[in-house]
């Protein structure tokens, strides 16, 4: 039997799971992550921290599995995006905490980026609005505020990486400073369309090209795991950004396959194969994971060391995968309501309870609850509204809201999956005609209905829902000829149930049309 051992670094936890060659869970390991607040809009990490408890679980995953890491054909890396870190190339050692993707704190940068008129550019290279969410101003941040540290960065003596990076300097004791393409295209400093850190937004930042780590394919040789971490050298033969990753497990390798991934909040990722598309409708563009061009050809030989020394640098000329594409929006309360539900209203006593509760009432009786607790993202953009409970009557009962509570997240998801249908057929494309889910609220049997319900298309729950660790686990696995293609992965994707809509299209449309207008009630 092959195993493939995935590392998947999230905001809240590591976890490691090792994986048969089918893509069938054989053991995972997990441990907690602190997050460290230190004043109102900040989050951050310890990097430190991060890469101890991500080797613990990794220990402890083969332990579990019953095999060694010489059992172990290639490690993939998955990591929560756009999360920073800086550290001293010398020593190892991070010369701040990591400023995590929740962050605020550069927000004055991108207000200022927007007055010196830079948006539009910035869109066009790298498919982002400019938010204090990327990277980039959170980098230049760290440079201007860590005492010493442009001096040292003048040096040559920093490394920037985002979270996988990190990781790789670990595992690989110092040797490779590298990245994937969709973790870059998470930077704001990266040129999707060609693959290359950009100068021109690096000079817009300040922020020397010293500091960036080369750029490969997803699916690529990145180094090896030093043999004294796990018992024995390892090939990391694949890296990418959580989300990308997640629509690499589901197999959404075509234009046009949606996966939506329930989690705290919602990310729902459209391939769109080969094409750049801007959205009209308020969704950013990202680099999907791509696969590097060697391993096109069947079991391909792995590329070799020297190939990987100046990567994606500016300048650098070769290894270079044909783009991939992908749209995407996010909810920023999804499985969250959830938790409210249960220390807010304390209307239940663990997450478990909420389908019981909800089912216990045959629909919402008209109530809509709308949790704009930090603003409405994509497709609104609303950041100053708050959350909402409307159409209360004297019958309403906790039962009502838990269920209007649940719904909300199906109707956010919805919204961004008609903004991504909307700028799919504005581009010539067909209308999305199923959504792949994954995370841990697609196990709720009445979201999932009610979700197909208000699509009107069938939503799929594939039969390994560890799609993220999974996507990884698949890309280590084409770098080393585990697979031989993405074909080989699609017939390997099977769903474990389809949600078909039940629901007549004029009931739909008139319940979107209840959900609009309460959540043009929530400004202030
Ligand atoms: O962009 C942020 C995203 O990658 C975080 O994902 O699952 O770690 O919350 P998660």
């Amino acid at each position: 039997m092959t195993y493939l051992l995935a590392l998947d670094q999230g905001t809240s936890s590591s976890r490691s799971i090792v994986f048969d060659e089918t893509g069938h869970t054989v053991a995972m390991a997990q441990l907690e992550l602190q997050q460290i607040y230190p004043q109102p809009g900040w989050v951050e990490h310890d990097a430190q921290e991060i890469w101890r408890i991500q080797l613990a679980t990794a220990r402890d995953a083969l332990t579990k599995a019953g095999i060694t890491a010489a059992q172990v054909r290639a490690v993939g890396i998955t990591n929560q995006r756009e999360t920073t870190v800086v550290w001293n190339r010398k020593t190892g050692v991070p010369i701040h905490y990591a400023i995590v993707w929740q962050d605020r704190r550069a927000e004055p940068t991108c207000a200022d980026l927007r007055a010196r008129g830079l948006a539009d550019t910035i869109q066009a290279k790298t498919g982002l609005l400019v938010d204090a969410y990327f990277s980039g101003t959170k980098l230049k941040w760290i440079l201007d505020n860590v005492p010493g540290a442009r001096a040292q960065a003048a040096n040559g003596e920093l490394a920037f990486g985002t979270i996988d990076s990190w990781l790789i300097w670990q595992l690989t004791e110092g040797k490779v400073h590298v990245t994937d393409v969709s973790n870059a295209s998470r930077t704001m400093l990266f040129n999707v369309h060609t693959n290359l850190w950009d100068e021109d937004l690096l000079a817009a930042l300040d922020i020397p090209a010293s500091l960036m780590p080369a750029v490969q394919p997803s699916a690529s040789l990145f180094g090896e795991v030093a043999p004294g971490l796990l018992g024995h050298a390892i090939p990391i033969g694949g890296v990418a950004g959580d989300q990308q990753s997640a629509l690499f497990g589901q197999a959404c390798f075509k234009a046009g396959m949606v996966k939506n991934t329930y989690g705290t909040g919602c990310f729902m990722l459209m391939h769109t194969g080969g094409t750049f598309q801007s959205s009209q409708n308020g969704l950013i563009t990202t680099s999907a994971a791509q696969i590097a061009p060697t391993l096109a050809a069947p079991r391909a030989a792995l590329p070799p060391d020297g190939a990987r020394s100046s990567l994606g640098r500016p300048g650098a000329a070769t290894y270079h995968s044909q783009p991939q594409f992908a749209l995407e929006g996010s909810v920023f309360v999804g499985g969250a309501v959830v938790q409210w539900l249960r220390d807010g209203l304390h209307a239940i006593q663990g997450s478990g309870e909420v389908q019981s509760l909800a089912q216990s009432v045959p629909d919402s009786g008209g109530v809509i609850v709308v949790p704009a607790f930090t603003g409405l993202g994509a497709p609104y953009w609303k950041p100053d509204a708050r959350g909402s409970i409307t159409g209360i009557t004297r019958g309403s009962t906790l039962a009502h809201i838990a269920r209007a509570a649940l719904e909300s997240i199906a109707f956010q998801s919805a919204a961004l999956l008609q903004a991504m249908s909307r700028d799919a057929v504005s581009a010539g494309a067909a209308a999305v005609s199923e959504l792949r889910v994954d995370g841990g609220a697609c196990v709720n049997d009445l979201l999932m209905q009610f979700q197909a319900d208000l699509l009107g298309i069938p939503v799929v729950r594939p039969a390994v829902t560890e799609t993220t660790a999974l996507g990884a686990a698949y890309l280590a696995g084409l770098t080393t000829g585990v697979y031989r293609s993405t074909d080989e992965l699609t017939d390997l994707w099977k769903a474990e149930r389809r949600f078909l809509p039940t629901l007549p299209p004029a009931r739909a449309k008139d319940l979107m049309e209840r959900w609009e207008h309460a959540v043009r009630q929530t400004s202030l």
